[in-house]
């Protein structure tokens, strides 16, 4: 299988602001030292709770954020992000999707319009665009009188399949989905999910999906990585990571999962830790001495199933 996407110890550390002369504020390590790949034609699931980094990931690899340290091959393209060329490689052949539609399309644009930028943006000859927004605009499921509609008049689902006509009118390759559907109903959610996949088979695409819900990765994704504040904590095929959960914080979000049936977001924390050792270790039922010393590396289970955790060390049984 041809890996289409690897990172490998990806690190966005962001300074912050203070004005006091004494003591610099450490730095938010938004994504630190994370690593993952994504075949061609897989969808790879990230979940993870609020601040966990998954966005920040998102940014990095449609050129908004530089990273701190870090590697990224894309279509077997070592990335240099100094380099403008390279960005721009990015931009052409990446294209994302964010949670909220309505702040994400500009209000005073018809939707035709706001397509069309997408084609302006990327260079398309003027005399092919009315042909290319034709063509889209069926795949993702809108009706072409929805092209003189304003955002306004359209409902949520319509407004994030217009996103996704933006996204898609200049083929792409891979699609990141920013917590895509996490604003609408589930009904109108699973009109949109349906939508997804068929896509991704008819445009040959490979996708990301980040999401706060384990239920729509069970259904969008083949892999999936768990990030605990900034750190992988488990990866693995999708199947093997919510039956059989090895961290301790992978196992709490599949317990929320089975919980609460529908919704399974998790459990927000309002700390951002600066302290050695393992990530989890505060929170951890199963704190050994051993967690207090480095962040565990990433110790394989199974079959491409990965646990950050030193429960998981050849030898010592996973709870
Ligand atoms: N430009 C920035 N400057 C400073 N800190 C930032 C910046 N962007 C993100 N952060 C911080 O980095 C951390 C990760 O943020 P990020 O948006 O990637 O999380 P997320 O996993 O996408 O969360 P959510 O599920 O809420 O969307 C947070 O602590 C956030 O406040
Ligand atoms: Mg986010």
């Amino acid at each position: 299988m041809t890996r289409i996407l690897e990172v490998e110890d990806l690190k966005v550390h962001f300074k912050v602001g203070g004005f006091s002369l004494l003591a610099k504020p450490p730095p938010v390590k938004a994504v630190d030292g994370v690593s993952f790949y994504i075949n061609e034609g897989e969808t790879l699931g990230l979940a993870g709770e609020t601040g966990s980094g998954k966005s920040t990931i998102a940014k990095v690899l449609v050129g908004l954020y530089k990273p701190t340290s870090g590697r990224i091959r894309f279509m077997g393209q070592e990335i240099e992000f100094d380099n403008r060329g390279h960005i721009t490689f990015l931009r052409r052949n990446i294209g994302i999707v964010f949670q909220d539609p309505v702040s994400s399309l500009n209000p005073r644009l018809r939707v035709r319009d706001i397509i069309r930028e997408a084609l302006v943006a990327a260079g398309v000859d003027r005399r092919e665009h009315d042909e290319k927004i034709a063509h889209i605009v069926p795949l993702v499921g809108l009706r072409p009188s929805s092209l003189d509609s304003y955002p306004r008049q359209l409902s949520g689902g319509e407004k994030q399949r217009v996103s996704l006509a933006r996204a898609l009118v200049v083929p792409k390759k891979l699609l990141i989905l920013d917590e895509p559907t996490s604003s609408l109903d589930v009904s109108v959610q699973a009109q949109v999910l349906n939508t997804l996949r068929k896509l991704k088979s008819e445009l040959g695409l490979s996708y990301l999906f980040i999401t706060h819900d384990l239920n729509v990765l069970k259904y969008m994704s083949n892999r999936m990585c768990v990030m605990f504040y900034g750190k992988l904590v488990e990866s693995g095929p999708t199947k093997s990571v919510i039956n059989h959960p090895k961290h301790p914080y992978t196992q709490e979000l599949v317990a929320n999962l089975l919980r609460k049936g529908e919704s399974s977001s998790v459990v927000i924390r309002e700390h951002q830790p600066s302290f050695e050792g393992c990530i989890y270790k505060r929170i951890c039922p199963y704190v050994m001495s051993e967690c207090s010393q480095t962040h565990p590396p990433l110790y394989q289970v199974a079959e491409e199933h990965s646990v950050a955790c030193y429960l998981s060390k050849a030898g010592v049984p996973a709870h």
